[in-house]
């Protein structure tokens, strides 16, 4: 490691140590190479020569600091995102969650919410959500307000369309919003009654109930190694005995020590039941 790539270090591990103590939002453990493009994404949008700078004001700049939680929290999301997900938990899981009377699904790192919001489409379809209870959270307080209005631009619907039928929806998709004269469409409000969206960080929070299926897709990549395990830890202790823990297609619990306690539950997808 040269001269400047130990201070770089130095400096990162010195900012993020003084927003944990100062605000208490801990970022110590997400991935290094994320961490250094974020960084250094926000110090060229600031015009700062060094991290130094930047800590300085994080510290002293009022409501700096909520610039760079945003930061951090990348947002991108879709309805029936990876639509052979909702799919396989269409075809394999809903048949096990049908034999619940009810049933408590926690959406950690939901977003703006469009994930909550297809598996509630899909659960109605199923004949499931009247007896679920969806438990949506995230670390980012002002996404969960935007996530609660269940408001969309009609643009994206297209693609949407395409997804949920992917996804085996067979409806009109359409029957599902209301459109606007703003290009905005407001999801039916049936759809949220049996949703609760909460702020809850991974790395600090504890669990918040049991659960029949944990679901948190495209979070553990901007986590490190050590910070992947202690969030599965989380979930491993957040699921009933049989429940379901559903992660996106880039993340997988092989090399984790809790790949033991868990079985390959739809093999081509990433949902594993707990065994152990
Ligand atoms: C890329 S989005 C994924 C959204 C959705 N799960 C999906 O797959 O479409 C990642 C989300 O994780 C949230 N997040 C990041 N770190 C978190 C933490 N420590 N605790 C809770 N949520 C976190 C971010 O705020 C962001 O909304």
């Amino acid at each position: 490691m040269t001269y400047d790539e130990d201070l770089e270090k130095l400096e990162i591990e010195l900012l993020l140590n003084g927003v944990y103590r100062q605000y208490g939002f801990d970022f110590r453990d997400y991935s290094y190479s994320f961490l250094c493009r974020r960084i250094a994404n926000r110090m060229q949008a600031e015009n700062l020569k060094s991290i130094s700078g930047l800590q300085e004001k994080v510290l002293h700049e009022p409501g700096f600091i909520n610039r760079f939680i945003s930061d951090f929290s990348i947002n991108v999301t879709e309805m029936f995102r990876d639509p052979e997900f909702f799919l396989a938990f269409r075809e394999r899981v809903v048949p096990v969650l049908r034999e619940y009377p009810f049933i408590r699904i926690w959406h950690a790192g939901c977003s703006t919410g469009e994930e909550v919001y297809s598996m509630a489409i899909l659960l109605h379809e199923e004949g499931l959500y009247q007896k679920t209870r969806i438990y949506a959270t995230d670390l980012q307080e002002n996404i969960l307000e935007k996530a609660k209005k269940a408001v969309f631009a009609l643009e994206k619907m297209k693609v949407y369309t395409k997804n949920y039928h992917a996804a085996g929806g067979t409806q009109a998709f359409s029957e599902y919003y209301m459109v606007s004269n703003d290009k905005k469409v407001a999801l039916a409000p049936y759809l949220s009654e049996n949703i609760v969206f909460a702020p809850h960080n991974l790395v600090t929070d504890q669990s918040i109930n049991e659960f029949h299926v944990v679901i948190c897709r495209n979070v553990l990549i901007y986590f490190n190694n050590f910070l992947q395990e202690r969030v599965l830890n989380l979930f491993h202790d957040s699921l009933h005995y049989g429940g379901f823990l559903g992660l996106g297609a880039k993340e997988d619990i092989k090399f984790t020590a809790w790949n033991k306690f868990y079985d390959r539950f739809a093999p081509d997808e990433k949902i594993f039941r707990k065994i152990l």
